[in-house]
């Protein structure tokens, strides 16, 4: 007897597409077939699309995010968009405190996390201070413990790291057989046009994407290339925004390097010209990189269509928009340089990649599934218990009406932001129901599951380290 038995729908891997019903038992996937005999629950697919639920190896939480700037989501509102979406498991980062232990910040995200979640989650690290004591004992004993990944950044007050200290992590990384994940801008172009543009009494929202212009994002990207290839550690370039930095990668992967890229559904569906709003609605879209122009979104598509980036994530990281302690930053800091950076979009970056990707024809579904769901749980250690359909995989499972039709709101993601970058857009095909460990978290549209059901999972070293 299964526990449940998810009949007559149409599966889809990263590899492959094949109709069967689907037996689970005591969370995992026990049985692929037909005539799966008697099951407590059965769940009818019948004309609907059964993908492995979504993984989004790219989501803030909870992170502290300057003076006075408070985070939108917290792990329960975060997680809960994130299901609503059709994701399984999101993978946050724990940033260190500048002069706090790292093991101390760690602590810290799990106490906010604990009997909060929705989706299974796992962190990543984000390295801003790499002192002797974390490059020498924390970073090693973190990577042993299961933290298999860490982001580092080459540009941000309090987070830049230097060259030197680059290769220092790297280093570490080599040792530990670790993946180090890079924001990849350059610092100094960005301080220098920031000043500028104040100086000029340029400090409307609109100027951010200038301040960040596609060079200081290509330049970087082949300078982390080059560290990382020096150093011998795989690297995944999160967040690329355009056609220069992609042709980085690309150039660095038929070399042999073991280079990775991101994209997320900013890149590929907004534009710089959503920064010039009234007032200050420009803000909404303020992230970095920023969105950049139709050309950029075009070589966007052919990075995810040709294999150069392997992983498709949100970037979630949501302020509410009319807030003080959000976008709506405090008077007298009123220059685009105070908007904090970042906007939500956990619970929309699936229907967006199935409705402008799978059902416009740019991409077909196998590649779907690789890019939110196979190649995140490759590269971060999880695969094959996250990831895939397949006996013995955990029952992850999201279970997609590809016809139906809906304008986007809001109000249909349910996280804590008080707005989406996306408003409007015309989505066809939506996540209905959705299992995480064989577990209805969302049926038929509707939020079933109690938080607390997601679990915190340690991760393996990379498949790529
Ligand atoms: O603007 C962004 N992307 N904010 C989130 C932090 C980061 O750099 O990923
Ligand atoms: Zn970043
Ligand atoms: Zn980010």
């Amino acid at each position: 007897m299964f526990d449940t038995v998810i009949r007559g729908g149409r599966i889809s891997t990263a590899a492959d597409t094949f109709s069967c019903d689907i037996g689970i038992s005591d969370g995992r996937i026990a049985a692929l077939g037909t005539d799966l005999g008697p099951a407590r629950e059965v769940i009818d697919a019948t004309g609907r699309w059964v993908l492995p639920g979504g993984i989004d190896s790219h989501v803030h939480i909870s992170q502290p995010s300057g003076e006075g700037i408070v985070m939108a989501d917290d792990f329960e509102s975060a997680t809960r968009s994130a299901v609503i979406g059709g994701n399984t498991t999101v993978l946050p980062f724990c940033l260190q405190e500048s002069g706090a232990s790292l093991r101390e910040s760690v602590q810290a995200y799990h106490a906010k996390a604990e009997g909060q979640c929705y989706t299974d989650i796992s962190f990543h690290l984000i390295i801003s201070d790499p002192t002797a004591q974390v490059l020498g004992q924390e970073l090693p004993a973190l990577v042993r413990d299961g933290y298999t990944s860490f982001k580092v950044f080459m540009t941000y007050e309090g987070l830049a790291l230097n060259d030197r200290q680059m290769l220092e992590v790297m280093a570490v990384a080599r040792e530990t057989r670790a993946l180090v994940m890079v924001h990849a801008e350059n610092y100094d172009i960005i301080r220098f046009l920031t000043d500028r543009f104040e100086a000029d009494g340029k400090t409307a929202p609109k100027f951010h994407a200038p301040s960040r212009p596609v060079i200081a994002e290509r330049e970087a990207t082949h300078r982390a290339i080059s560290l990382a290839e020096l150093s011998d550690v795989p690297l995944m370039v999160v967040h690329v925004s355009n056609r220069e930095a992609m042709e980085e990668i690309r150039r660095a992967r038929q070399r042999g390097l073991k280079i990775f890229g991101e994209t997320c559904p900013q890149y590929l569906v907004l534009t710089e010209g959503d920064l010039d709003g009234l007032d200050m609605e420009g803000a909404k879209y303020v992230c970095s990189p920023p969105p950049r122009d139709l050309a950029s979104q075009q070589a966007c598509w052919e990075g995810l269509q040709q294999g150069v980036f392997s992983v498709f994530s949100s970037d979630h990281c949501p302020f509410r928009y009319d807030d003080p302690q959000g976008k709506l930053v405090p008077k007298g800091r009123s220059s685009f340089r105070w908007v904090p950076n970042g906007i939500p979009g956990v619970g929309a970056r699936l229907p967006i990649l199935f409705s402008e990707g799978v059902m416009k024809g740019r991409i077909d579904i196998n590649r779907f599934v690789a890019l939110t769901a196979t190649n995140h749980a490759r590269t971060y250690g999880l695969y094959p218990r996250k990831g895939t359909v397949a006996v013995g995989a955990d029952a992850d499972l999201a279970i997609w009406d590809p016809e139906r039709r809906q304008t986007l709101t809001h109000d249909m993601l349910q996280d804590g932001s008080d707005y989406t970058p996306y408003e409007g857009l015309e989505i066809t095909g939506w996540p209905m129901t959705t299992l995480v460990r064989g577990r209805v978290m969302v049926r038929d549209g509707a939020l079933e599951g109690t938080k607390g059901s997601g679990i915190y999972l340690p991760r393996d070293i990379s498949a790529y380290a």
